[in-house]
């Protein structure tokens, strides 16, 4: 029997007590449903598809297949091999092997087009604390980061919970496919001066979550005369960098600096992780890449409650090490993503669903709007509420990513089988035959 603890009014912190987690959204709520109910084609076929969760788990046997035929990188060390050099390895900096071996691997990832230099590299425990580290080291409580919409739930988390820092959204529609404009950049801006907020920076998701689509150069070049015109920093999240279908569409924030000779480079930081690209969200590992020197330092300090396991970087410096290893991964996992893209693109389209066209990431962004009863964010949630219990289907609304239209939906395709996906599409399918039919 559990021991019953009585829970009396015991006073906790702000941050303790505060909403701005945002872990009430239907976002979460999605993931308990599945959880709850979780699908499976052979114990439970009538299960809750999870397709809310960004996961990359099409190319996980490549992964198994080299740990198989080096099988000493796995290993955490015997006696000769460094086991207790390993156990004492605490230093902030990181293993020097794996910093020079995860900024080869983002170098290849852009096709050679940009460089890193190793002591630029800040390793973090993945994506979510490179960029919660960030906000802390560029803002203030009660400063604003501009973010455009749609974006990535975690970020009312990782963006203000702790550090007290608010977002302000730059407005995005579908009438431009989403495309952040000098218009829409300039009224979150002016809305924050209104609401006397001091605006500190701009982070943008390259490819972005959720849309699945890449930046175009132009609108980059744009981004980055608004910020240092404003004299302000930017932050561009491109953990999806290795999933963008053609490489060559893909510019990189680094590419766009170096053609600059890295002119106003001080204000700009990439963020990066392993999580998508390796599918290896549960390793944990990320990394802050800044231009600005008291950024690095700082940065650096910082990591310290936030570092990546010795054994951990010593596996990825010899996988990311082995270059043949890594050309054939990035390879053929952009490729397998490309076609489990054109599945759920097809599939879609046979139900009479389109989507935005995306070039890149684990997911399609969806649009219902003309299956809503009304164009409000209650239809949304309606249409979701049935989708999430009837059809069985976790996917994320528009409403979670802070979407300015309602009926516009993230369904995640690289966190399951082909098989699952058929299944999945085909639940899609009947689901709407029959709200035509009503
Ligand atoms: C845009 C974006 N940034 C950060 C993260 C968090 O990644 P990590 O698992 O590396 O913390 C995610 C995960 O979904 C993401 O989509």
């Amino acid at each position: 029997m559990p021991i019953e603890i009585e829970q009396p009014a015991v006073e906790l912190s702000k941050i303790a007590v505060s909403e701005t987690h945002g872990e009430d959204s239907p976002y979460f709520a999605g993931w308990k449903a599945y959880d709850e109910n979780p699908y499976d084609e052979l114990c439970n076929p009538s299960g809750v598809i999870q397709m809310g969760l960004a996961e990359n788990q099409v190319s996980f046997d490549m992964l198994e297949e080299y740990l198989e035929q080096n099988s000493e990188a796995a290993s955490c060390g015997n006696k000769s091999s460094g086991f207790r050099d390993n156990a004492l390895f605490q230093d902030y900096h990181g293993l020097q092997s794996f910093r020079k071996a995860m900024a080869s691997f983002m170098e290849q990832i852009r096709g050679g087009r940009a460089k890193f230099n190793p002591d630029r590299v800040v390793l973090t425990a993945g994506a979510t604390a490179a960029n919660e580290l960030l906000t802390f080291i560029l803002a203030d409580p009660g400063d604003a980061l501009l973010v455009p919409t749609p974006y990535y739930p975690g970020f009312d988390r990782d963006l203000r919970w702790r550090t007290g820092v608010k977002i302000v959204p730059i407005h995005c529609d579908s009438s431009n496919n989403f495309q952040i404009t000098p218009q829409a950049l300039e009224a979150a801006y002016k809305k924050a001066e209104s609401m006397n907020i001091k605006v500190r920076g701009v982070l943008i998701t390259n490819p972005s979550n959720p849309l699945g689509a890449t930046i175009h150069r132009s609108v980059l070049e744009q981004i980055l005369d608004f910020v240092t015109q404003k004299n302000i920093h930017l932050v561009s999240d491109e953990i999806y960098s290795g999933s963008v279908f053609s490489p060559a569409e893909f510019v990189s924030i680094a590419e766009v600096l170096e053609s600059r000779n890295y002119k106003d480079s001080e204000r700009v930081h990439i963020v990066y992780s392993l999580s998508k690209d390796l599918g290896l969200p549960g390793f944990r590992v990320g990394t802050v890449y800044s231009y600005n020197d008291k950024v690095v330092t700082t940065a650096r300090r910082m990591s310290s409650f936030t570092l990546i396991s010795s054994q951990t970087q010593q596996l990825l410096a010899s996988m990311l090490s082995d270059a043949s290893f890594t050309e054939n991964y990035i390879r053929e996992n952009r490729e397998r993503l490309r076609k489990r893209y054109g599945m759920i693109i097809e599939g879609l389209r046979k139900a009479g669903i389109q989507c935005l066209e995306g070039n890149a990431g684990l997911f399609c962004w969806m649009n219902l709007s003309s299956f809503l009863e009304n164009p409000t964010w209650e239809s949304e949630l309606e249409i979701w509420g049935k989708i999430v219990s009837e059809v069985k289907l976790n996917i994320s609304p528009g409403s979670s990513c802070h979407c300015s239209e309602p009926g516009w939906f993230r369904v995640c395709f690289a966190n399951m089988s082909e098989k699952t996906l058929e299944v999945a599409l085909q639940r899609i399918q009947d689901f709407i035959e029959q709200r035509k039919g009503n």
